[in-house]
């Protein structure tokens, strides 16, 4: 990457503003409890970095979208927990508060300010906002890669007012995706599943250019099956998006590419975790029944193909796997990257949250912090809040 990093500039002395993804999820009940904060334990090289040369580290990030107004309290807690020293949490973003505590800042500690999002400027990429938060500090440093998509004040605005930066979590995850999609050790495959084939369409097209093999499972098979012909039941089908599947079909067919899909799929008479379910072939789904999972052929058709290839990236899920009985699939997936030798890429979202709930996350090479950002990434687009950091 042609970027500055935190590795360029010097920051002892400086307040220096971090923006990082703590978008994490909280308990439903309460809304305190974080219940996967793997956000912040990747943002911890770059603070203890900054903290170890002497930086006055005041930390950004949004939590939840604008309409929650949620606040990042709980984030400052599991900080301070995760670094072991005390992170005040400033009760605003640009106001009185937070400005007092920075200015309070000694050399090598720590805050947070209140979520970007409590003001609506944000994410209109307000000039005048993001001149403000800019004015918090002297350098910022940008290590959110999962916001990285996102051209918002506090991602892109502020880069206009301050020499701008990146951090190691944003040059970990563009180093290793990065790597794979443009230098794979071949053979090189793409595990693409989620319910709908629009919302995979640009990754499908960008890495139709660099896989050796595409497998497809999720909601979005049934919309392929449909357009080769097949019976899909009642499984969810993108009717407008039939030719697509037909020309995307057609196009791996003239590069080459293995274009697989499932042989057999779980089906259930319902959509809910109690349902009754049978195994039957992918293209002989009867009515009244709908695609929940791939079937066992397929997981071990899946599992054995992941075993021959050297470079693996997978993003989306192959079933319902917010329920225990259609998680099997997945899972499998999970499994069978976790074995293998290859270099195991989890393209963020739902896939690194199901590798979690599997407790393999340790087992991949990386397991991205990003959902819409690595999707974005993998779809080759330019993320903005990458673009606008300083050139080295
Ligand atoms: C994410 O969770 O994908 C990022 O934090 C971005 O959040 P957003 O989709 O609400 O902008």
């Amino acid at each position: 990457m042609n970027k500055k990093t935190i590795e360029d500039i010097d920051v002892k002395g400086k307040k220096v503003l971090v923006r990082c993804d703590f978008n994490v999820p909280l308990d439903i009940e309460t809304k305190t409890k974080i219940t996967d904060d793997r956000r912040i334990v990747g943002a911890l090289p770059t603070i203890k970095y900054l903290m170890e040369h002497g930086a006055k580290v005041i930390l950004c990030s949004h939590i939840g979208k604008t309409k929650d107004k949620q606040t990042l309290a709980p984030v400052a807690k599991r900080l301070a927990e995760l670094l072991n020293c005390p992170v005040p949490f400033a009760g605003d973003v640009i106001g009185p508060d937070a400005k007092a505590k920075a200015n309070a800042l000694k050399d090598g500690e720590v805050m947070l300010i209140e979520n970007v999002r409590l003001h609506t400027e944000e994410e209109k990429n307000d000039p005048e906002f993001a001149k403000e938060l800019a004015s918090l500090a002297e350098i910022y440093v940008n290590d959110a890669f999962g916001t990285a998509h996102r051209a918002h004040a506090s991602t892109e605005g502020v880069t206009k007012y301050l020499p701008a930066v990146c951090g190691y979590l944003i040059q970990k995850e563009i180093g290793i995706m990065g790597k794979a999609l443009e230098n794979p050790d071949r053979p090189f495959m793409a595990i693409l599943g989620g319910s709908k084939v629009s919302s995979k369409i640009g990754v499908i097209e960008n890495l139709m250019e660099k896989v050796d093999t595409l497998l497809i499972g999720g909601g979005m098979t049934y919309t392929f099956v449909k357009a080769m012909g097949g019976n899909i039941g009642d499984s969810i089908c993108e009717e407008d998006k039939i030719d697509l599947a037909k020309s995307l079909l057609e196009k791996a067919k003239n590069k080459g590419i293995k274009l697989v899909l499932p042989v057999d799929t779980v089906v259930a008479k319902e959509f809910k975790a109690d349902s009754e379910w049978k195994v039957v072939p992918t293209n002989e789904i009867p009515d009244g029944w709908q695609g929940v999972d791939i079937g066992p052929e397929t997981v071990k058709m899946y599992s054995d193909l992941i075993k021959s290839h050297k470079t693996i990236i997978w993003n989306g899920p192959m079933g319902v796997f917010e329920f225990e009985a259609f998680a099997k699939g997945t899972n499998a997936v999970a499994k069978a990257m976790a074995e293998s030798d290859a270099v195991t890429i989890i393209g963020g979202g739902d896939s690194a949250a199901a590798v979690e709930q599997a407790g393999l996350a340790e087992k991949m090479t990386h397991v991205s912090t990003g959902g819409g950002a690595s999707l974005e990434f993998m779809e080759g687009i330019v993320l903005p809040g990458i673009a606008a950091l300083n050139d080295k």
